[in-house]
């Protein structure tokens, strides 16, 4: 939500900060602007909408080799030109960029306006720029002062950079619940919400931690924390691969990273090095568990948001499935206002493809605060989450770019089935079993890879029920999450409105909605509980709904009751939710192509959500 960038160095700053924003712009694409201190003075650029506003507004040269940049995700006051960061002092001796929230920025808009300061935007953030210039009128000989002291006077959410008329070679960073990365460089530094701003110019990354403050030069770096002490920080090596941060032949990121699915889910199972065949159960060495603790574990309390919830919904099922542990999955912006009880013998799982969620991340502070123990499922290597829990697995999907998840999705599940292997070794699952589902795990990429080469078909179908306003999802068993997953890919990237239902539960209200007008996709798969999902079809089509059939059965029963039909490959039950989502998630792209929709960045919606 909203990404910052900030340079100092020998290079011309301008293509750097936007190279930076459009590594960034997943995180806000309402506006975006950069700040260069020019000679004398600091000049901002600033404009509403996406990126390519600004690199029009900008000068086709510049030589400022220091500068800040922002991408906008609107929190406080409208999208419009005024509201865009970089966010300058009244006398322009100072400017910020801000990723956060200021939660008492209406006291200090007031105290500020009495001291004669008067306010460009209708954003907290501008209070940042004015209450440091007022604290460095004081000494203005000490720059990190001044963003010291305004930062002691902030109730809130931040990722700050700081620049100064005055001071020509730093810049100032500090974090407080939003991300803020320094890259270090060969006498340059960066800093950004996120490594892939400075992709192929330093892999050498600073992790700043809440209450820490960054002053940078281009030949080096200080870091103080809240107490104003320096403290030695840990140069990381950043491991990105910078062609799976480009979109490549594909038309949209989305598509791409839907393509990407067997490699991702090939790299959540370590490629084949966190499944042990012999012993058919999984290995994880990140979880930081001694196998006794494993014993003592009661119950799982899974906490995501989003597409992270639906995951842990699937992946959850799989453990009460195979290891016989009671889950229970939270919305964590709820488990974290519902004084939560936090018991030794809980397992807590935070799930998270950034690892940057406000919610998630706050669910698991809470936790934390009452003794529990927490263990992520993360794809960002470094992101908050990370490095807030005790230990976990990181899913190595590799860069989502785009907002809608999709292989973060399968990766999830697929770590979640690993960990329902391995707890299922641990009680009642036979060595046999074990080794049948190490094979059908073995042979997933390749069944995902084949439900993939549907692709023609399912764009068919979905240029047929492009033009319908609304439409239903349902599913049974581990196929509902998987159902509520697809209405929301629809729903996000498409903006035709769509709500999943589980198929035994349609006839309690929902079926109220059917009628020629309103389609539904039903995922009735092979197993103990394929008459039911029948029954339930039939139920629909004798309303008129036209009804398309996602399955993996030959029953022609399927055949003859489908306006439209969707046959997948079949693999094990447990792992078969991995393959139904495929479908759903091209379904939901090409409905969304032929409407003409800005899909790798939908209206009103950001990549990493930052804030409550
Ligand atoms: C939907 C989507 C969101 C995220 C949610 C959690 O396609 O992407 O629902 O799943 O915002 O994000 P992470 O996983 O980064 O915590």
């Amino acid at each position: 939500m909203c990404g910052i960038v900030g340079y100092c160095g020998p290079r011309k700053a301008m293509p750097v900060l936007m190279q930076g924003l459009r590594q960034l712009e997943y995180r806000g694409y309402d506006s975006s602007g950069v700040a260069l201190l020019q000679g004398e003075s600091i000049k901002v650029i600033k404009k509403q909408g996406k990126l390519n506003n600004l690199e029009q507004a900008l000068p086709s040269r510049s030589a400022s080799t220091l500068g800040i940049a922002h991408t906008r995700w609107a929190t406080h006051g409208r999208v419009s030109d005024e509201n865009a960061h970089p966010h300058e002092s009244a006398d322009g001796r100072v400017a910020v960029v801000h990723n956060g929230i200021i939660d008492n920025y209406v006291a200090l808009k007031e105290e500020l306006i009495t001291k004669g300061y008067s306010f460009l935007s209708e954003t907290d953030s501008e209070v940042l720029a004015h209450l440091i210039e007022d604290y460095l009128k004081q000494n203005p000989e000490k720059p990190e002062d001044a963003v010291k002291s305004a930062l002691r006077r902030i109730e809130g959410t931040y990722g700050i950079i700081v620049l100064f008329r005055d001071h020509p070679d730093l810049l100032v960073g500090a974090r407080n619940g939003s991300p803020l990365i320094v890259g270090v460089g060969e006498k340059e530094m960066f800093l950004a919400s996120d490594a892939t701003a400075f992709i192929g110019l330093s892999r050498q990354a600073i992790y700043l931690e809440d209450g820490e403050m960054a002053i940078l030069t281009p030949k080096q770096y200080k870091t103080i924390n809240r107490q104003d002490r320096e403290v030695e920080k840990t140069v990381e090596q950043v491991d990105i691969d910078e062609t799976q941060a480009l979109k490549g032949e594909y038309d949209h990121f989305l598509l791409k990273e839907i393509f990407e699915q067997p490699a991702a889910v090939s790299r959540a199972m370590g490629e084949g090095g966190r499944l042990l065949h012999d012993f058919g159960t999984a290995k994880l060495g990140g979880l930081n568990l001694d196998k006794r603790d494993f014993f003592d574990i009661e119950r799982i309390h899974v906490l995501a948001m989003g597409t992270g919830y639906y995951a842990g919904c699937v992946g959850g099922a799989m453990i009460e499935h195979l290891a016989r542990i009671p889950v229970q999955v939270f919305d964590a912006s709820e488990y974290r206002v519902s004084n939560p009880i936090v018991k030794r013998d809980t397992l807590y799982l935070a799930i998270s493809q950034s690892g940057e969620t406000a919610d998630t991340i706050l669910a698991v502070k809470e936790v934390q605060n009452k003794g529990g123990r927490v263990l992520g499922i993360v794809n960002v290597v470094g992101s908050t989450l990370a490095r807030l829990t005790e230990g976990g697995v990181y899913t190595h999907a590799g860069p989502e770019k785009s907002v809608a998840s999709t292989k973060a999705f399968t990766s999830q599940v697929t770590v979640m089935a690993l960990l329902a292997l391995l707890l299922g070794r641990m009680r009642d699952v036979p060595v046999r079993r074990g080794k049948e589902l190490v094979d059908a795990m073995m042979a997933l990429p390749d069944r995902i890879h084949e439900t993939l080469g549907l692709r023609d078909r399912i764009k068919e179908i979905a240029e047929k029920y492009k033009g319908y306003g609304s439409m239903l999802f349902m599913g049974r068993g581990n196929y509902y999450p998987i159902a509520l997953e697809g209405a929301l890919k629809l729903k996000e990237i498409s903006y035709i409105h769509a709500e999943g239902f589980s198929s035994g539960g349609l006839k309690h209200g929902p079926l109220a909605l059917i009628s020629p007008d309103m389609p539904s996709l039903f995922i009735a798969m092979d197993g103990d509980f394929l008459d039911k999902d029948i029954g339930n079809i039939q139920e629909v089509r004798a309303r008129e709904g036209k009804v398309i059939v996602l399955t993996d059965s030959d029953d022609p029963r399927l055949e003859d009751l489908a306006s439209d039909i969707i046959k997948i490959p079949a693999t094990d039950e447990v792992l078969a939710p991995i393959l139904a989502v495929v479908p759903l998630q091209l379904f939901a792209y090409y409905v969304s192509l032929a409407l003409g929709r800005e899909i790798d960045q939908p209206r009103n919606l950001a990549k990493s959500v930052t804030v409550e």
